[in-house]
């Protein structure tokens, strides 16, 4: 293991420094204690940083799943990934996700993270299929090492009090993994495990597989998430009605609708659902980049959100025109003028 650098107080970023009030003072009520189905964002890298967090809960996410970190870098004693983690008040219940294969360095980093940070809990990456990830024998890797996944969520639950979940996926190959798979994290401790409906050879293709989830919640005892696909009102009921889960969780449905919160929460609730006018969706693109802005800094904070800008024109009439435009964007200036035209 490499040498611990302390992370001192000046890692923090100023965003964070500035909301005050780090403590969860959870009082031991885990952050998924819930009647009623949990409804929550997707971690998702580069996307679902402290500015989209903010505004899905504002909309109805009912915790928040910040975008995975190492556990390499953090122990190392890089402020860049402390900075990644970092979250405001807003964002609570929110739970940081974390990747690695070694289990004491996954336990030191959840120890560095309880104290700076203090979150609602952690998580465990041991279903993303990238590559870079894969080939040092993180993320759904750990599918393939069950004993490295077990000691892994053993050190995590250890070194906190706070609960630890794993996301994972159906299996590395075959979708019937899970069965076996699930019962290993559960007896290693895991206090909920959410499940992407994919193999990691599937990658995105196909449709996520929401019967194998309901197999794999009957096959324990511990809460399931259920994920992949869930886009709005109707594919949340019928994601809830055949997997049987505690909760959904939703990734690329919230990218440019985070208002996709409030739409499964009103149809879960047989209530009636109007979607965001013009101009709301416009107000809240331009709170959006301006969190972002304050988050990110810069003379152009505006350029690496274009990501985002592109999934909010998406499936709106002139996308074609909007996207061409939006590719132009720097400041806040050239944002406002854009919506303007809109
Ligand atoms: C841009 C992007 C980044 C992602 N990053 C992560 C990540 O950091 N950790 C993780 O566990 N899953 C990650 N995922 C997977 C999502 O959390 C989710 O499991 C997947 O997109 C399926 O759900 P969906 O159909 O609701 O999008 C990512 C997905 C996308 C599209």
């Amino acid at each position: 293991m490499p040498a611990m650098i302390p992370l001192d107080s000046a890692a923090l970023p100023p965003f964070a420094e500035a909301a005050g009030g780090r403590r969860s003072g959870n009082n031991g009520v885990f952050w998924f204690s819930s009647p009623t189905p949990l409804v929550v964002l997707a971690p998702m890298a580069d996307m679902t940083d402290s500015a989209f967090g903010r505004l899905a809960r504002r909309l109805g996410a009912d915790a928040v799943f910040r975008e995975m970190i190492s556990a390499e870098a953090l122990t190392r004693g890089n402020p860049a990934t402390l900075a990644m983690a970092a979250f405001v008040p807003e964002e609570r219940p929110i739970i940081l996700q974390i990747f690695g294969t070694d289990s004491a360095m996954m336990a030191e980093t959840v120890r560095i993270l309880d104290e700076r940070l203090d979150p609602d809990g952690f998580d465990i990456n041991m279903g993303c299929p990238a590559q870079k990830i894969v080939g040092n024998f993180n993320g759904s890797a750990l599918m393939r090492e069950p004993a490295v996944a077990a000691a892994i969520v053993r050190a995590m639950k250890a070194a906190t009090t706070k609960p630890v979940s794993v996301k994972t996926r159906l299996g590395w190959s075959r979708p019937e993994e899970i069965l076996e798979f699930i019962r290993v994290l559960e007896d290693a401790g895991a206090d909920l495990v959410t499940i992407h409906g994919r193999t990691k050879e599937q990658g995105y293709a196909g449709t996520a597989d929401w019967e194998m989830i309901g197999r794999a919640r009957q096959a324990v005892k511990i809460p399931v998430i259920a994920n992949g696909d869930v886009i709005d009102g109707a594919s949340a009921r019928r994601c809830l009605e055949i997997t049987g889960a505690s909760g959904i969780m939703i990734g690329r449905g919230a990218l440019g609708n985070p208002w996709v919160f409030g739409e499964i929460h009103a149809a879960l609730a047989d209530q009636p659902w109007t979607p965001p006018t013009t101009e709301e969706k416009n107000a809240l693109i331009l709170e959006h980049a301006r969190l972002y802005a304050e988050r990110w800094g810069g003379d152009e904070p505006l350029v690496t959100f274009r990501k985002h800008l592109i999934y909010y024109f998406r499936g709106t009439e002139g996308a074609k025109r909007w996207r061409e435009q939006a590719v132009a964007v720097s400041t806040m200036e050239d944002l406002k003028n854009l919506l303007d035209t809109i």
